[in-house]
């Protein structure tokens, strides 16, 4: 099923609710608000044979397709959410494109970001101007060109199969990762938990989790805390933790981790 949704284009108040005859009552109304508000003049956005979570907000000029939010999610302006599985309350910013990508829960995105084929994990945080994903062109065959997958251009004759799969190699990136302002991260790469990605970097190798790399090629300059405080976090998952139990550690999470409180927890946890 195809919905198509026209809002006023000066209006920033999101629609809320989920797909199903409530939530499209809700936007005729919007849309014969709009229409009379404007007079004819629209803007649009589209959400295309997509489940949409409860209190998500789409922004004017996006589109949404064959995707699946969870709750709280948002889509900036002219953002296009493709094939794509955004979790609990993840971000995307304006001017993005998201296509076939796994994004877990409060992970989110800055303006003009693209991530393609990737598989990213929970609270990471993706700055502006990022590439991940970008599909690799096989510079072996004659052509680099599109035409031998894509329909667009009308060349690759109908009974030919595409020429090859420009993503097969996976892309895993970890929770609480950082990933800075223009980083580049190439097909095939393991990115673990925590790692922080410095700007401008070209990720074109795995990257250890809590390690900071920066440059092109990317370089580690150093890890984020010690192994053993390292090693006590990639125990506590904390990113794996209910809401309320975040809430609950806000103090320990907002500050420099100690051993010792880690270990407590680990063994707090232990005994749950
Ligand atoms: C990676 C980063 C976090 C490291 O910060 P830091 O721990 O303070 O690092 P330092 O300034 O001590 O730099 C250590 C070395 O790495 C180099 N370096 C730091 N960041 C670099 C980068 N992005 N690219 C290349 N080299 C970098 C420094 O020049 C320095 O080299 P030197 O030892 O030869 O002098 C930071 O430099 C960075 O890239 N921040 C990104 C900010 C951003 O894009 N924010 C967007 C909003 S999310």
């Amino acid at each position: 099923m195809r919905i198509r949704l026209w809002t006023h284009p000066s209006s920033i108040t999101p629609l809320t609710g989920t797909r199903g005859t409530p939530y499209k009552q809700q936007l005729k109304m919007r849309l014969q608000d709009a229409c009379r508000a404007i007079g004819g003049k629209m803007a649009n956005y589209e959400i295309i044979d997509s489940t949409v979570g409860l209190l998500c907000a789409i922004y004017q000029g996006a589109r949404v397709k064959q995707s699946t939010l969870g709750e709280g999610c948002v889509v900036g302006n002219f953002s296009r959410v493709d094939y794509t599985e955004l979790a609990h309350k993840t971000r995307i910013d304006r001017n993005n494109h998201i296509f076939q990508a796994k994004l877990g829960r409060f992970s989110y995105t800055g303006i003009n970001t693209v991530i393609m084929h990737a598989t990213i994990g929970d609270f990471t945080s993706i700055s502006w101007n990022v590439s991940i994903g970008g599909a690799d062109h096989d510079y072996q065959r004659m052509t680099q060109h599109s035409f031998l997958y894509s329909d667009h251009d009308g060349i690759r004759p109908p009974e030919q199969a595409i020429a090859y799969d420009r993503f097969t190699k996976p892309i895993t990136i970890g929770s609480d990762v950082w990933i800075a302002a223009g980083a580049v991260i190439t097909r095939g790469v393991t990115i673990g938990h925590g790692a922080a990605i410095g700007a401008n970097a070209v990720i074109t190798r795995d990257v250890e989790p809590y390690t900071i790399v920066v440059g092109a090629p990317a370089k580690a300059i150093k890890k984020r805390f010690s192994d053993e405080i390292i090693a006590a976090l990639l125990e506590l998952q904390w990113w794996n933790w209910p809401v309320e139990k975040i809430k609950q550690h806000y103090d320990l999470l907002a500050n420099k981790p100690e051993l010792s409180a880690l270990q407590q927890l680990l063994r707090e946890n232990k005994n749950d």
